[in-house]
């Protein structure tokens, strides 16, 4: 019994956590998206040392903030140095930028 309310509670929690979610990457005009020369300054400096920017040109497009934010997980566990700050700016700079971005594309 506990053990179904408590799941119940959960499947709540999701739902409200999935909504809030979608509301947002509904509008990402609202959510601050750093400018262009903010994201190309930060890509510049933290996302280069290991691979070419193409990498992340090949991927412009084609994921949902949510699989950016586990990309920025993974590049952080294989050694990317970014503060809290700046993962976040790269995350809303990578879901803003439009596919074929100079700022990752040049
Ligand atoms: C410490 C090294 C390192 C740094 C710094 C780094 N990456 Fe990566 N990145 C990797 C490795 C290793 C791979 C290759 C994984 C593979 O072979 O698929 C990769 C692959 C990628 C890919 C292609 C694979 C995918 O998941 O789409 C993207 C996009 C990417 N990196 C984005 C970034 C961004 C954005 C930054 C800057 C915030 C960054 N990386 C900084 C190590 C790094």
């Amino acid at each position: 019994m506990v053990r179904t309310k408590k799941s119940k509670l959960y499947l709540f929690l999701l739902l409200v956590t999935f909504a809030l979610v979608s509301a947002c990457s509904a509008t990402p005009e609202t959510g601050e998206a750093p400018s262009e020369a903010v994201c190309s300054a930060i890509i510049d400096a933290k996302c280069v040392r290991c691979h070419y920017k193409t990498r992340i040109c090949g991927a412009l497009g084609t994921k949902s903030s949510r699989q950016w934010k586990k990309t920025l997980k993974f590049m952080i566990k294989q050694g990317a140095q970014l503060t809290e700050d700046e993962k976040n700016k790269v995350i809303a700079c990578l879901i803003s930028l439009p596919t074929g971005s100079n700022v990752v594309c040049q």
